[in-house]
């Protein structure tokens, strides 16, 4: 069982990368968060690193002028604010170079607890712990928090796992997937072992079919960089789509401790049917975004975006057929679906029911005509689709549906992922992390698409823009009877 002692009350929370996009978009904005709401510990310091040369006064300034515009105007106060601001500190840092951690280390309180966030390129990973190893950074108590992509295969996760490990046990790694922070999904959890009525239903054959969309609107902004040679697989489906899979076919666990969740979402990703390279070519669908109209405004190709080369053949979505091999999900496809500048931000879970066996009126639909809806984002809402006679004489059958609203059922500040994880590195708390085995298990999984894709010459097909993607993904559906959601 992997537990961790219970965390001092002063605690130095150093950030990797702290001038960088993430700390700026996200870090820095759910600390501020956790400290107006006083759930970030009182003697809590932020330690920033970067290359800049920078003091404290630069450094302050930046984030004031940077990382306000991140934070809901209502929640800016400006005395909380000032105060957040007193618990920065900048320390400039080549994280290559062993002696620029000397600095480092006279920054650092002694006897405080560590926790070291790793927002930079994975590459650096494996020097940043051996080179905080190397000054006597690292004790019992220290955490570190590993961001995505962990690696972009199967034997470069092993590498940077095996690496970590030499200097931090497993309980002391957080691998961060921020879907597993937020609120929507870890309701999933809520939704499955809190309710009874869903329990026997939940399988095969009760179960035909269960879809999984991340739809983004955004395109890839000014990420090309990274993004371009790691694609929507890697960014998104190894992790956060395989993770809602997990949680949508996990058996119950036996208690909520961190590695009996684990250990049930990991006997998830070992039982997925592993692809060849005729399944990548069936039942997958790469594509890539070309100009068209987003949310009323124009927007450029992905070959148009700046730093993407004029020859990418990198995906910016991915739709595909997936078979989990245990006796729960027998003969139950999930079709898992992503994508940048598709028709609007959505993401949901659809879990289709089987049709009915045999029916008594005369129109009802061929297809199965009982979904359970979940909408993760951008409002929450679970939704059960069901018939109703419509009123008149005859027997005519309508869809009508069951709507659970829980945006106004549930009144309350909503945290961010970033926020929850946040405190929940700070408290030790590792059941919404990765354990290295299931970051594994899902590289495992994911690799062979990636080869496939290779090995079979293929490209991306184009899809304009504002659109749910290429037509391709729809007849991927279309071959088991089924439409994506959107489509009903
Ligand atoms: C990140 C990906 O992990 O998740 C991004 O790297 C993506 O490409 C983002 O845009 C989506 O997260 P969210 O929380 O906006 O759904």
């Amino acid at each position: 069982m992997e537990t961790n002692p219970e965390p001092q009350a002063t605690l130095d929370l150093v950030i990797f990368g702290g001038a960088g996009d993430l700390s700026v978009r996200k870090l820095l904005p759910a600390l501020y968060m956790a400290h107006l709401h006083k759930t970030l510990p009182e003697d809590t310091r932020i330690v920033a690193l970067g290359r800049h040369a920078w003091d404290r006064a630069a450094f302050t300034a930046f984030v004031d002028d940077k990382v306000r515009a991140f934070i809901a105007p209502a929640e800016l106060d400006a005395g909380a604010w000032g105060r957040f601001i007193e618990r920065l500190v900048y320390v400039s840092l080549d994280a290559t170079r062993a002696e620029d951690y000397a600095g480092l280390a006279a920054a650092l309180r002694a006897g405080a607890d560590r926790v070291y966030y790793l927002a930079t390129a994975p590459t650096l990973f494996t020097a940043i712990c051996a080179h905080l190893h190397g000054a006597g950074l690292v004790d019992a108590k220290s955490r570190v928090v590993l961001e995505k992509p962990l690696g972009h295969d199967l034997a470069s996760a092993r590498a940077i796992n095996d690496e970590v490990a030499r200097y931090f046990s497993e309980s002391q790694t957080f691998r961060i997937d921020h879907y597993l922070g937020k609120e929507t999904v870890q309701n999933l959890m809520v939704l499955r072992f809190g309710n009874a009525i869903f329990e026997p239903l939940w399988r095969s054959p009760s179960i035909k079919s269960v879809q999984i969309t991340v739809a983004e609107s955004v395109g890839v902004g000014s990420r090309a960089g990274f993004y371009d040679g790691t694609g929507a697989l890697r960014d998104m489906v190894q992790n956060h789509l395989l993770q809602l899979l997990c949680i949508v076919a996990m058996e119950p666990p036996v208690s909520l401790d961190p590695d009996a969740v684990r250990d049930e979402k990991l006997k998830v990703l070992r039982s997925l049917r592993p692809m060849t390279v005729a399944d990548v070519a069936r039942d997958t669908v790469r594509g890539q975004y070309t100009a068209g109209n987003v949310d009323g405004e124009r927007a450029a190709g992905y070959l148009q975006e700046a730093n993407v080369p004029a020859n990418s053949e990198t995906e910016t979505f991915v739709a595909l057929r997936a078979h989990i091999n245990n006796w729960r999900w027998a003969n139950v496809p999930f079709f898992l679906r992503t994508g940048k500048r598709m028709a609007e931000r959505r993401s949901e879970i659809v879990i289709e029911f089987a049709p009915l066996p045999y029916s008594l009126f005369p129109d009802t639909p061929r297809q199965s005509v009982n979904r359970l809806l979940i909408r993760l984002q951008p409002e929450e809402h679970v939704q059960l689709q069901m018939m109703a006679k419509q009123p008149g004489s005859g027997m005519k059958l309508r869809p009508v549906s069951l709507d659970l609203d829980l945006q106004s059922a549930m009144t309350g500040r909503r945290a961010e992922a970033y926020e929850r994880l946040l405190i929940d590195v700070i408290k030790g708390r590792l059941t919404h992390f990765m354990r290295r085995d299931e970051l594994e298990a899902a590289w495992a999984w994911a690799e062979p698409v990636l080869d496939g894709w290779k090995s079979l010459g293929d490209k991306p097909r184009p899809y304009a823009a504002g659109s749910w993607g290429p037509a391709a993904s729809s007849a991927l559906m279309a071959r088991e009877d089924s439409t994506w959601s959107e489509e009903t």
